[in-house]
């Protein structure tokens, strides 16, 4: 018997310095130990022993299990702290890798050109103001100077909200002058100094030159004496601070509804100096918006009387100016949502 307990003492040892794992020192505990291991399965034969052998029976055993218990305390920290070592060696971050950069966005083309527009005004004591999209045909055409079958709103096509009652009728706005209107009868009878940009809508066929959604920077200046000189003075500035400063401006006649007389302003070309090439279709001149004094109708609309009050207005278009600066070829580049076009806008 007492044999027994030496044997299993010395092969449970040399089984313990096999061990090289957690899951190593669990099956040794299991198959020497625990419960059902064999120091216990011996611990039974003490019945068997003579009363008088038991008591130094029992303290053989107790003093086995307790060397062993000792042993596999030791061995099993042992283990834990050489397993932990190695997680940490695993999930280790390697700090020598370069990092992977952040996707910086930048402001759309657009929205760089409005800030840009709005800045240069600012700078000449303009104020923002903000008009709605959503508009009665009432604003965006007649109180513009546009009766309802007036040929000139054939030059503006838009979407309209069906409705029996023609007082009712609601469009997209298709330029910003309607916001001319709701500026005069809101900051009537103040002089007015303001800049409006937005979006405006046409139902157009969607073409390399024209969007069905696109923004304006409308202008308004109402005063006493305003002239034609004021507008130029004004445009011809813009012009310079937004493309060149010696850039050359021309104003030639047109025609628009609200506004008497009316221009259209033209840079000389920056692509070719003037000499005619792709970009300004060999004329050597290059839109950049339409102006002129406003009309006395409007004027009137507005609440401002045409014997006392004068002003000039002008509207121009940001995504029309930014192609001509970047020699952008085809207008649908700005809202069809490709990163590779708008990344180049950083
Ligand atoms: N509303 C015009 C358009 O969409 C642009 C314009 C022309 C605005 C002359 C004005 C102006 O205020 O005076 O084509």
């Amino acid at each position: 018997m007492f044999e027994q307990l030496d044997q299993i003492e010395k092969e449970a040892k040399a089984a313990l310095a096999n061990v090289q794992s957690l899951d190593d020192l669990a099956a040794w505990r299991t198959q020497w130990t625990g419960k059902k291991g064999s120091l216990a399965q011996a611990s039974q034969s003490i019945g068997k022993l003579d009363p008088k052998d038991r008591p130094a029976f029992g303290q053989r055993f107790g003093a086995i299990k307790q060397a062993l218990s000792e042993q596999e305390a030791t061995l099993e920290s042992r283990l834990q702290s050489a397993a932990l070592h190695e997680e940490l060696e695993e999930d280790a971050v390697d700090i020598s890798l370069p990092g992977r950069a952040a996707n910086i966005g930048r402001l759309h083309p657009s929205t760089q050109s409005l800030r840009r527009i709005q800045h240069i005004f600012a700078e000449m004591g303009f104020q923002v103001w903000e008009s709605r999209e959503v508009e009665s045909d009432e604003y965006n055409f007649e109180l513009l100077n546009m009766p309802a079958h007036h040929p000139a709103r054939d030059m503006w096509d838009t979407f309209y909200v069906q409705s029996d009652d023609p007082q009712q009728k609601v469009v997209l706005r298709t330029h910003t002058s309607p916001g001319q209107i709701h500026v005069m009868r809101t900051l009537n009878p103040e002089p007015i100094r303001v800049i409006l940009p937005g979006k405006c809508y046409r139902y157009e066929p969607v073409s390399a030159r024209s969007e069905m959604m696109f923004h304006q920077v409308e202008g308004l200046v109402i005063g006493r004496n305003i002239t034609m000189a004021d507008l130029k003075g004004t445009l011809a500035n813009f012009a310079r601070r937004m493309f060149k400063d010696d850039v050359k401006v021309r104003y030639r006649p047109s025609y628009f509804p609200f506004t008497e007389p009316s221009v259209e302003v033209d840079i000389e070309c920056f692509i070719c100096g003037g000499e005619g090439c792709r970009i300004c279709k060999k004329s050597g001149w290059l839109e950049i918006l339409g102006a002129g004094m406003v009309h006395p109708t409007v004027l009137r609309n507005g609440g401002y009387d045409p014997a006392e009050w004068s002003g000039f207005a002008f509207g121009m278009g940001p995504e029309r100016q930014t192609m001509l600066r970047y020699d952008i070829d085809d207008i649908r580049w700005f809202f069809s949502n490709d990163g590779r076009f708008l990344e180049q806008f950083g």
